[in-house]
C-alpha cells in the first residue's frame, strides 16, 4: 500500500483520537503512475483500523463493513476502491475517493435556513438543496433497505453524509451496518443473528426509541428511518449560535449549530423522555408493543401528550403544513410539507414507520420539480427529476452558494511526511 500512496500524517479526519472514533482516516495522494490502480482517483482517504477481536468494542468491525459496501452499488453509497491488510494490529485498510463537503458543516451553516428577513436571497436554494439531500438520501436507504441488498445501516447522522461538489450525496461509514447476509455469521467478530442484534448503535439523539429500551429483537431498517426522520427535522429546526452539546472544543463559543428536537445529553432516559416530551408518552394505544420491550416496564414516565412539530421547525417552507391531530396518530391526509414527512417517520411503532421506498414518493419530493447533480442516473421513476434550474444553475452551483468550510483541503501539504504504520499507536 506504501508505493500506492503518498501519505499526508498531518491530514488525519477526524483528529486521532476523537471521542466516539473506533477508526482512522488518513487522506492520502496517489502516486501510483497508472490511476487505474487506485479507481482513478488521485485524492483517497483510507480507513484503517483493527480486525482483532480485543481492540474493537462492539459492535464494530471493519472487515464486515468492508464485506457490505463491496456488495453495494449505488450513487448515494461511498464506493470503496481498494484495501489492503497490514500485519500490524491485525489492520484492515480500505480506501475511497475523498468527498470535499459533509452535511455536518452544511447544516452548521446560518444562512442555509428561511432565515429572519422576510426576503432571505437564500431560501430558494435552501429548500431545493434540502428536498435533494433528503431524496438522495431516502434513495440510499431505500436501496440499502431493498431485500435483494438487506443492508441496515445503524448511524445515519450529518457526519455520515458527504456531499460532492456537484451535489450528491455520499453515505460513508458502514462500521456499525447491519446485513442480512453478513452479520449472521460466525465469521463476524460480532456475529448478530436477527433476533439477536446489537442495541448499541446509532449515535445520540439519531437513536430511535426501542434501541433505548433494550430492544435485540428489532427491525434494523425501521431504527434508520427514525434516524431519517430526526435528521430530516434538522434541516429545519431554529438555529441557534453559542456551543453545541457535543461541546470539546472551547473554541466554538460562536458556532451556529440547529437545535434538535431530541437530546441526549442525559444519557438514555433522558434521551427517551425528550422524545416522549415531542411524541407523547408510549401507552398500549400508540406503541401497543412498547412494554414488551425488554426494558419498557423498568421505569414509569409521567405520561405526557404529543405536541405539534410546526412550531418547533421554524425553517420548514411555508405551506400545505399537516394539521396537528393532537395524538400520536398520522395526519389524515398527506401533505406537500417536509413536517408531513417527518411526522410518518417519527411512529413509535416501527412497523408503521414510512418505508424509504415508499418516503421517496412523498409529495414533499414529488410535487415539484426535484434538483439532481448532473451525473445522477437518469430514472424515469423519479417524476419531475431536473438536472438544473431554468435559470441554468445546477444542484452544485446552489451548493457553491452557501460558503461553508470543507472536511478536508486536498491542497494542503505538510511537508511530505512518509506514513508509517509502525509509528501509530
Ligand atoms: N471518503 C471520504 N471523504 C472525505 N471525508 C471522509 C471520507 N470518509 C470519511 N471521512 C471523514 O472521516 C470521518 C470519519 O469517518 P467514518 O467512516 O465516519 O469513521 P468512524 O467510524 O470513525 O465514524 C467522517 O465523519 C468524515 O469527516
Ligand atoms: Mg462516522
Amino acid at each position: 500500500m506504501k508505493s500506492l500512496f503518498e501519505f499526508n500524517i498531518g491530514a488525519f479526519l477526524p483528529p486521532p483520537g476523537l471521542p466516539g472514533s473506533f477508526s482512522e482516516i488518513t487522506v492520502a495522494t496517489s502516486r501510483d503512475p497508472d490511476p487505474e490502480n487506485v479507481g482513478g482517483q488521485s485524492v483517497v482517504v483510507i480507513k484503517s483500523a483493527s480486525t482483532a477481536v480485543e481492540t474493537s468494542t462492539e459492535p464494530h468491525d471493519i472487515a464486515r463493513e468492508l464485506k457490505i459496501l463491496s456488495g453495494l452499488s449505488h450513487t448515494n453509497v461511498i464506493e470503496v476502491l481498494g484495501h489492503f491488510t497490514g500485519d500490524v494490529n491485525n489492520a484492515l485498510h480500505f480506501w475511497m475517493p475523498h468527498v470535499r463537503y459533509s452535511l455536518t458543516t452544511l447544516l452548521d451553516c446560518p444562512v442555509f435556513g428561511l432565515g429572519t428577513e422576510p426576503a432571505n436571497p437564500f431560501t430558494e436554494d435552501f429548500v431545493d438543496l434540502a428536498r435533494s439531500i433528503l431524496y438522495q438520501l431516502t434513495s440510499a436507504l431505500a436501496y440499502l433497505h431493498h431485500p435483494s441488498q438487506g443492508v441496515a445501516h445503524r448511524d445515519i447522522k450529518p457526519g455520515n453524509i458527504l456531499i460532492t461538489e456537484s451535489g450528491c450525496v455520499k453515505l460513508i461509514d458502514f462500521g456499525v451496518s447491519w446485513s442480512k447476509e453478513i452479520s449472521p455469521s460466525s465469521d463476524c467478530l460480532w456475529p448478530e443473528p436477527q433476533g439477536s442484534l446489537c442495541f448499541d448503535v446509532s449515535t445520540g439523539h439519531y437513536r430511535a426509541p426501542e434501541l433505548l429500551f433494550g430492544a435485540r429483537d428489532y427491525d434494523p431498517y425501521a431504527t434508520d428511518l427514525w434516524s431519517l426522520g430526526v435528521l430530516a427535522s434538522e434541516f429545519f429546526t431554529a438555529l441557534k449560535q453559542g456551543n453545541p452539546d457535543s461541546g470539546f472544543d472551547s473554541d466554538e463559543e460562536d458556532r451556529w449549530h440547529r437545535t434538535s428536537l431530541f437530546n441526549a445529553e442525559r444519557g438514555s432516559i433522558g434521551l427517551a423522555w425528550s422524545i416522549f416530551q415531542v411524541r407523547g408518552t408510549p401507552n398500549e394505544e400508540n406503541w401497543p408493543g412498547f412494554k414488551s420491550l425488554p426494558d419498557g416496564s423498568k421505569v414509569t414516565f409521567e405520561d405526557v401528550p404529543p405536541v405539534d412539530l410546526v412550531p418547533l421547525l421554524p425553517n420548514a417552507p411555508p405551506g400545505d403544513h399537516p394539521t396537528f391531530t393532537g395524538s400520536h396518530s398520522l395526519p389524515p391526509e398527506t401533505s406537500n410539507s417536509p413536517v408531513d414527512l417527518i411526522y410518518r417517520l417519527l411512529v413509535y411503532p416501527p412497523e408503521k414507520r414510512l418505508r424509504a421506498e415508499d418516503a421517496l414518493r412523498h409529495p414533499w419530493f414529488t410535487s415539484e420539480p426535484l434538483l439532481l447533480p448532473d451525473e445522477y442516473p437518469q430514472d424515469q421513476s423519479i417524476p419531475l427529476a431536473v438536472k438544473g434550474r431554468t435559470d441554468g444553475r445546477s444542484l452544485g452551483d446552489i451548493l457553491a452558494t452557501f460558503t461553508f468550510h470543507e472536511t478536508f483541503d486536498p491542497s494542503y501539504d505538510d511537508s511530505g511526511d512518509e506514513y508509517e504504520e509502525e509509528d501509530e499507536e
